[in-house]
């Protein structure tokens, strides 16, 4: 059978007309859901045909022309309101025991820890509006059916982020440089935080990439100047991070390339004084890309044809934070390591015919890691955050997007990268790693965004008690 002909949506979807449950339940207004609670498994069963009804009526409605309904529905039923996040300039506690992340006593809030809420304000832009993004992320423009991706707010357990404002983000990156290192999601994130921040640019002609290169090149790296904030937003290409490279004179025949793991990228010194680093890596560190295509692991001048990839991946890790303390002027630079963006790949993988195409909905329920990539995405970003805490390194921090991202199988590419003229993709070849925009890598972005903006009331904060030092 063929897969990309799944049923859509969370398995376990009711398939007896759910418009008709959902109408049914609708007559009960909240209040009397609690007199007539039947025991606590009505009630968990209820809430659950529930959600998936409103859920689906969502879905259905989108498309239809009484979303209205739905949406109003979404919010006094999930507390959704897109007010929500754009109340930064509230002070202290909001009254439902969250505060906002950049008031006194939003910075103990785990921002990673939280869930995906339908938000009508969203996206943050149009691709269409967007000239900085490569065909294949322009989802829509390519032919995807549904926008419900586009829809979705992460929204912290314990704190409000700032609403994303991107005059404020350029005023805060002026005469600055930021610059995302790693493989293509590295990419994907770097074209998303560029259509966030021209979305407040008039003259788009004031952005330009410095050597006049265009964005489909995929070239090693792009740098886009915003002019009338002299800041830059950068991309460089580094897979590994760690320097990949002819094998030394005298390996054995099948080793035709090393990865060095001992030395950075040959452009670390093109991006160690950037004011803004974004590291990922992850999506390369597999049998597939390395060994089998004959590229071994190098340390020193010796070939380590024995070693597996996950530990060389390790080694490589140690390598950066090395490197970060050797070279990079913490002063300075304010450090990220975004973590692993699980891919989504079902029943097979990129090239036999794994699939993601038809999710349409984020996992809300549940929000474990798929198994296949829990190695991946803990031992490196555990192997991280321990080197760093060992090393006690300042102004370095883990953007931990893995756990919320795991939930986005409904924001991959799948069949919608080719471009608008090529249409859909077959339905073996999907991509279920890449993300849509306007999408998933724009909240990596609003979370880099407001540790930005943490760090600069900090340092703010720091300056002033500098001046002014509290009296003794
Ligand atoms: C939702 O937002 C509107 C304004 O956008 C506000 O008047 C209303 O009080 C908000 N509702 C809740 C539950 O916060
Ligand atoms: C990343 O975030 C998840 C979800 O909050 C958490 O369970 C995990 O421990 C975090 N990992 C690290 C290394 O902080
Ligand atoms: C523009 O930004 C760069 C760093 O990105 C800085 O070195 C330079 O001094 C800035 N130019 C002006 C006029 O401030």
């Amino acid at each position: 059978m063929c897969k990309g002909a799944e049923a859509p949506g969370p398995e376990g979807f009711p398939k007896t007309s759910p418009l008709d449950f959902f109408k049914k339940f609708r007559r009960l207004k909240p209040p009397a859901l609690e007199l007539t609670s039947p025991g606590a498994f009505g009630c968990l069963f209820f809430s659950f045909c529930l959600i998936f009804c409103i859920l689906l009526l969502d879905y259905r409605t989108a498309n239809r022309g009484f979303g209205l309904h739905g949406h109003s529905l979404l919010r006094t039923w999930f507390g959704l309101n897109s007010s929500f996040s754009s109340s930064s300039a509230e002070p202290g506690d909001l009254g439902n025991g969250k505060v906002n992340f950049l008031e006194a006593g939003g910075s103990g809030c785990d921002i990673f820890d939280g869930n995906w809420m339908w938000d009508e304000s969203y996206p943050l832009y149009q691709s269409e509006d967007c000239k900085f993004l490569d065909p294949g992320f322009r989802c829509s423009e390519n032919g995807r059916p549904d926008k419900f991706y586009t829809k979705w707010r992460w929204q912290p357990k314990d704190c409000y982020l700032p609403r994303f404002d991107a005059k404020r983000m350029l005023e805060n990156l002026r005469n600055r440089r930021l610059a995302f290192v790693g493989d293509s999601i590295g990419r994907n994130q770097w074209e998303s935080l560029l259509c966030m921040l021209s979305s407040a640019v008039s003259d788009k002609t004031s952005i330009y990439e410095v050597n006049g290169n265009s964005i489909t090149k995929h070239s090693g790296s792009l740098s886009f100047k915003f002019g009338d904030f002299n800041c830059s937003i950068e991309y460089y290409r580094a897979p590994f991070l760690v320097v990949q490279g002819r094998a030394p004179a005298g390996a054995p025949v099948n080793v035709k390339m090393t990865i060095k793991l001992d030395q950075m990228d040959w452009s670390s010194s093109n991006w160690k004084d950037a004011d803004v680093l974004v590291f990922n890596s992850g999506h390369w560190w597999n049998y597939e890309k390395t060994i089998r295509g004959g590229c071994y692991f190098q340390e020193g001048a010796e070939v380590e044809m024995d070693m597996s990839v996950q530990s060389a991946f390790h080694r490589s890790i140690q390598t950066l934070v090395d490197w970060i303390r050797r070279e990079v002027n913490l002063k300075k630079t304010h450090v990220f390591f975004r973590s692993y963006a699980p891919v989504h790949f079902r029943g097979g993988d990129w090239k036999t015919g794994g699939s993601c195409h038809l999710e349409t909905l984020p996992e809300l329920v549940s929000s474990r890691l798929p198994s296949e990539t829990s190695v991946e995405v803990r031992t490196t970003t555990d192997v991280f955050v321990n080197l760093i805490k060992k090393s006690e390194l300042q102004n370095v921090e883990l953007l931990n997007v893995s756990r919320m991202t795991s939930q986005r199988k409904d924001g991959h590419s799948s069949l919608y990268y080719l471009g608008p003229k090529a249409g859909p993709a077959p339905l073996h070849r999907q991509d279920c790693s890449h993300w849509c925009l306007p999408g998933v890598p724009d909240s990596w972005n609003e979370l880099l965004y407001a540790a930005l903006l943490r760090k600069e009331l900090t340092d703010a904060q720091n300056s002033a008690q500098h001046l002014h030092p509290p009296p003794l």
